[in-house]
């Protein structure tokens, strides 16, 4: 039997960096572990605008749709912000969501319990800590018609569309009830009907499909509420239902809750193709980090954690997974940080390959 095959797109800045990382750790699967896979690498974003004029070729898409999972780094950055917005990186990006329709995204946000003292939280409000978000990915207001920027009596006037239909917003909430009794049976669903027609049918569809999982506890939560929530008593929560674009805002809280955007992977999830996996890609939640790109800073943790999801949710790799999630909790709580993770107090900290050297030794050690 065929390798199951891996498209890697680093994209852009720290994308990069954090990605030459992961294949390392996927080149430690090979050697220690006989796991291997069939890796090829493409451009996304603005790196592959600078070679073909755009943030995603065709062909590049075709491969996506083609492979076993897509692994992601990130893309975006201040040399593409004054493109016209049809060729931005982030376009490449939201192509592959949409067009690979990769409608669940899995956001965990767990606390590590060696960072539990640099939350911007007090400890015990973060110790032990383990959210799942499902966030809606290819619809609602990122995607919604009609959109753009219009003339209105000598006005500009810009314009997007917050859409539903009840067929997306099932599917998503299906794949967040399953993941809800694969936990604890506590789901919580987050929208805005007290204002918006589209957060009625949500409520609304959400507690139809309810009744095919009695022994979930379903709560309802408007979104704002759910923010405060987050920041206030997170550990209330264990899987978060919610729409595209309070997911993408409401996962950002959450990872600061673990104490850095640069710990938090994600899974987008799609439909199961002919092999019985589904179509997926793998990606950390924080972006290409303009600000630390090129000096060896960034932490390589979220983007590793992504390809443990890949293992679990692909490749049905759940106890490799956890190898790897064991290996970064020792090497956490060995003290190795990298520079996002250090408080005032600390000085020294590893860079972005250093981490990597501790997580390869710490799974060595795991054998
Ligand atoms: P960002 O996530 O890139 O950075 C926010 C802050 O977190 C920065 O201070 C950064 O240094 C820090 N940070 C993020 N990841 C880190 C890591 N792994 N290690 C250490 N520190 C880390 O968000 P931004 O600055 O708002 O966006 C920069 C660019 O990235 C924009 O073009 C944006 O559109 C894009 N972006 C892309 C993705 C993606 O590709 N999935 C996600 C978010 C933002
Ligand atoms: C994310 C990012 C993306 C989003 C951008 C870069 C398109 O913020 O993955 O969280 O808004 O979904
Ligand atoms: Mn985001």
């Amino acid at each position: 039997m065929s390798n199951p095959s891996l498209l890697i797109l680093p994209g852009d800045g720290i994308g990069q960096e954090v990605m030459a990382e992961v294949r390392r750790v996927i080149d430690w699967f090979g050697a220690k572990r006989d796991i291997h896979f069939d890796v090829s690498e493409d451009l996304v974003g603005g790196a592959a605008y600078d070679k073909h004029g755009t943030p995603l070729h065709d062909d590049t898409m075709a491969k996506a749709q083609e492979v076993d999972a897509v692994l992601l780094g990130a893309v975006g950055g201040p040399a593409y912000d004054d493109l016209d917005f049809s060729v931005k990186p982030e376009r490449g990006l939201l192509r592959l969501r949409k067009e690979m329709d990769l409608f669940a995204n899995l956001r965990p946000a767990q606390c590590f319990d060696a960072l539990a003292d640099f939350s911007s939280l007090k400890k015990e409000l973060v110790a032990g800590l383990d959210i799942m978000i499902v966030r809606e990915l290819t619809s609602g207001v990122y995607f919604g018609e009609p959109r753009g920027i219009h003339m209105e009596d000598n006005m500009r006037v810009g314009i997007n569309t917050q859409r539903y239909t009840e067929a997306e917003i099932e599917r998503g909430a299906r794949a967040a009830f399953d993941m809800a009794m694969k936990r604890s049976k506590k789901l919580c669903s987050m929208e805005k009907a007290n204002v918006m027609e589209s957060g009625i049918l949500w409520r609304d569809v959400v507690t139809e499909v309810h009744a095919d999982y009695p022994e979930v506890e379903l709560s309802h939560m408007y979104a704002d509420n759910g923010a405060m929530q987050l920041v206030r008593a997170p550990k209330q929560f264990d899987v978060i239902y919610t729409d595209n674009l309070f997911g993408d805002i409401l996962s950002d809280c959450a990872a600061m809750l673990t104490g850095s955007l640069g710990m938090l992977p994600s899974a987008s999830l799609g439909a199961p193709m002919a092999n019985g996996r589904p179509k997926a890609m793998y990606e950390p939640v924080h972006g290409s980090a303009p600000d630390i790109t090129g000096q060896g800073k960034a932490n390589p943790i979220a983007c590793i954690l992504s390809f443990a999801m890949a293992l679990r949710y692909s490749f049905d790799q759940g106890d490799e997974a956890a190898r790897i999630e064991a290996a970064i909790e020792k090497v956490l709580a060995d003290g190795v940080r990298t520079g996002d993770l250090l408080g005032d107090e600390d000085t020294v900290g590893v860079s972005t390959s250093g981490m990597t050297d501790a997580i390869l030794a710490a799974l060595d050690a795991s054998l």
